[in-house]
């Protein structure tokens, strides 16, 4: 038998992004794979995504296997029973005596940020929060499209947070030319901070250090958001880029993020900024993913022997916010000893 990786719960409760907007189109069944189950996504017959197990509960068919959408009804492909945008069962073609227990399993979900996003919950509680909602995300009129990436990784969404917040490791994996300075707090199922230093910007851009703060805001543990400002030695670029953390399994999540550019005066210099820039971005991902794919995870002591204030014993100063950023978390883990 093996050995769990981690001591913590893979699926935490949060929103998460299962599906863009765009890949979910009016009329047709999409099938995801999320929380170590499939699932569907669709649109009922008012356009808002519905999000439910994709297995039927009559014979089990998958639903986003040959399945189909009529009058904004999921229509069975093995049967064709037809269930409603809430998974009531609303019609067999054949009797007109719905079982009681015809009901497929939907979770609470909605559309953010160019996103589908389903609230999950172990023990099926309602959210009672939204994620903050990006001021003019689908103008173009002062800033560019997103550019966007994926990554499958093995790890857990905690390595994100914990990473996010780890100022030391800017330094030896990040070009950070300096150590960071890191501010945070946590507010309710947000964390608010920033961090500022200067990077070694590398080959090819105007000068070789570049001055950066990133103000960021983490939504629970399936989104955050940065605000980035770079100087190249008075190039000024502000950039936005959102992320989206999703477990799939109990040993992968899905990273994907998007990166917008505020635009300059000049179009092609604009463009040829978003598209370094980013580059750039998804190139600091990829330095931290042989380390996530390949690391254990360090428990803290449980909640009731760790107060907040002091550093756990294999943490020290000027590591930035990780104490913090893990006090915070652990709100969203149903399970009191998890070590996170
Ligand atoms: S398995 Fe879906 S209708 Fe029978
Ligand atoms: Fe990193």
């Amino acid at each position: 038998m093996s050995v769990p990786r981690y001591p913590m719960q893979p699926y935490p409760t949060s929103w998460y992004r299962v599906a863009d907007s765009a890949d979910v189109v009016p009329g047709a069944v999409k099938g995801v794979h999320y929380f170590g189950r499939d699932l569907v996504v669709f649109r009922d017959e008012r356009g808002a995504p519905v999000v439910a197990d994709a297995h039927c509960p009559h014979l089990g068919a998958n639903l986003a296997v040959g399945g189909r959408i009529e009058d904004g009804a999921l229509v069975c492909p093995f049967h064709s029973w037809r269930y409603d945008g809430t998974g009531r069962c609303v019609g067999i073609p054949y009797t007109d005596r719905i079982p009681q227990q015809a009901r497929l399993r939907t979770y609470p979900a909605c559309e953010v940020n160019g996103v589908v996003a389903v609230f999950y919950d172990e023990l099926g509680r309602d959210p009672g929060w939204t994620v903050p909602q990006i001021p003019d995300y689908d103008s173009t009129e002062h800033w560019t499209g997103h550019i966007t990436k994926t990554w499958k990784i093995r790890t857990h969404l905690q390595e994100i947070f914990d990473n996010a917040a780890d100022a030391a490791h800017q330094q030896t994996l990040h070009a950070a030319t300096e150590i960071l300075s890191y501010d945070a707090e946590p507010d309710g199922v947000y964390f608010r901070g920033q961090f500022t230093g200067t990077y070694d910007a590398g080959e090819g851009l105007p000068e070789q250090q570049a001055w950066s703060r990133n103000a960021y805001l983490h939504a629970g543990l399936g989104f955050s958001q940065i605000d980035s400002k770079l100087d190249y030695n008075g190039l000024v670029i502000d950039r936005q880029i959102h992320s989206c953390f999703t477990p799939v399994d109990e040993e992968h999540i899905d990273f994907v993020m998007y990166q917008r550019t505020r635009r300059l005066d000049d179009d092609d210099l604009t463009e040829l900024i978003h598209q370094m820039t980013a580059q750039h971005t998804w190139r600091s991902i990829e330095e931290d993913i042989p380390i996530w794919e390949n690391k254990v995870f360090r428990p803290l002591p449980s909640r009731a022997a760790f107060a907040g204030g002091a550093l756990p014993a294999h943490l020290c100063d000027k590591e930035g916010d990780i104490a913090k950023t893990r006090a915070w978390a652990r709100q969203f883990y149903t399970d009191a000893a998890c070590g996170v």
